[in-house]
């Protein structure tokens, strides 16, 4: 089985709204796509772990209505922007707008821009794209909320990631060689922010069939049903491996004000299943729980304990988190309703993660029938590391 790059975030990058902002942790459209060719009727999709709203925007363009759930305030914001409906006149608007910025912002050489308060900021872009960034969010920021507004902040965060010295495309996100990356303020600024206004605009202009509900919430107290009952559950948690969302994040949480220091992405990553960033590490230092039962468990946990007590505290509560998240989901479900859980398997040292498996036991141990694991493609060079689609069906 190879590593099937279509089945990940960088087949979304040449599709329209789908490839708006790159970010590591999303699935690719073709796996929501094949999910919903299993399930021809289904009424209500739930995605618990929504993140840059893919099953929404899978969901919104073939007419099924859906609730995606999600804790990151940014990417609420994101998945919002990528699944609303824009009239002819807010594209206009934000054409005319991006081009008038980007003249102010061009003969605004000189003067004092607004940075966001990220430490080392210089490590991440040049004197120069910090200049043009600011101008750019200053002029930006003048804008009362509206449709024309999300879209120009969209082609910012492009432009955030595309002057940036960071590789933003691997979970151990490393700082590029300026010397050989950089664009200059001469090359870059006059044309760049309007080439992407342009391309965002052009795929914001294909309507959706379907509004897409989205709630920030957190998934382990899954919020009741507004409407009806979710039939059917496409989703992919954060996986047990040390990835931190917000590490990725973190850039376009500053520029756009959803954090405004350090410490409130350590509080936000112990907020989410998996997040181990700042102040969050050290609270998982002291964490202690009960036990769980399931079969190996125990096992499992005192091998990663040999070697890191830190790490066997981690996959402990990740799990523990995870069997509350289920236990919450099943009032949320209409009978017979599907569920798929897209999860990747880990590995500690020498000990390996199973989470299908044991996502297939917590599943069980709360009564889902018809429960599956199947093996959907190899996540890197590791041999043991894969992704698996579990699924399983609300009884009756
Ligand atoms: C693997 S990503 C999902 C990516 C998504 N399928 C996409 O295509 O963009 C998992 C998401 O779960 C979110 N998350 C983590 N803990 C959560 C919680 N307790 N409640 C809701 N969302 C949470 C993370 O912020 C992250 O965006």
């Amino acid at each position: 089985m190879n590593r099937q790059p279509d089945l990940t975030f960088k087949h979304n990058l040449k599709n329209g709204r789908h490839g708006w902002l790159r970010l590591t942790p999303a699935y690719s459209i073709k796996v929501v796509e094949q999910l919903l060719d299993r399930v021809p009727d289904v009424t209500h999709v739930l995605d618990p772990f929504s993140g840059s709203g893919t099953t929404g925007l899978v969901c919104a363009e073939r007419g099924i209505d859906s609730t995606l759930v999600e804790i990151n305030p940014f990417l609420v914001w994101l998945a919002g922007v990528k699944t609303a409906n824009y009239t002819s006149d807010d594209l206009l608007k934000t054409l005319s707008i991006g081009n008038e910025i980007s003249h102010r912002v061009k003969s605004q050489q000189h003067g004092h821009f607004w940075t966001p308060p990220i430490s080392n900021i210089e490590r991440w872009w040049s004197g120069e794209s910090l200049r043009m960034l600011g101008g750019i969010h200053g002029e930006i920021d003048k804008l009362d909320p509206n449709p024309a507004k999300n879209l120009l902040l969209v082609a910012f965060c492009r432009l955030v990631i595309e002057t940036s010295n960071a590789a933003f495309n691997h979970q151990s996100m490393s700082f590029k060689d300026a010397s050989v990356q950089q664009l200059s303020f001469e090359e870059m600024r006059p044309h760049r922010f309007l080439e992407l206004v342009e391309e965002i605009t052009r795929s914001a202009e294909y309507p959706l069939a379907t509004p897409v509900e989205i709630i920030c919430a957190d998934s382990r107290q899954i919020p009741t049903p507004t409407s009806t009952l979710y039939d059917c559950v496409i989703t992919s948690p954060p996986y047990p491996n040390r990835m931190s969302y917000i590490r990725e994040l973190r850039p376009y949480m500053y520029w756009l004000g959803f954090l405004n220091e350090a410490r409130e992405a350590g509080e936000l990553d112990w907020q989410a299943i998996g997040g181990t960033w700042g102040i969050a590490t050290s609270r998982l230092q002291q964490w202690q729980a009960d036990d769980v039962q399931i079969p190996g468990f125990q096992t499992m946990l005192q091998q990663i304990q040999q070697s890191s007590p830190l790490l066997a505290n981690y996959v402990h509560r990740y799990f523990v988190d995870i069997a509350t998240h289920l236990t919450n989901l099943k009032p949320t479900l209409a009978d017979g309703a599907r569920l798929f859980y897209v999860i990747g398997n880990a590995k500690f040292y020498d000990t390996l993660v199973p989470s299908e498996q044991i996502y297939a036991h917590l599943l069980a141990e709360l009564g889902f029938l018809d429960i599956g694991i199947e093996k959907l493609r190899k996540r890197n060079s590791k041999k043991e590391l894969f992704e698996y689609v579990v699924t399983a069906t609300m009884p009756d």
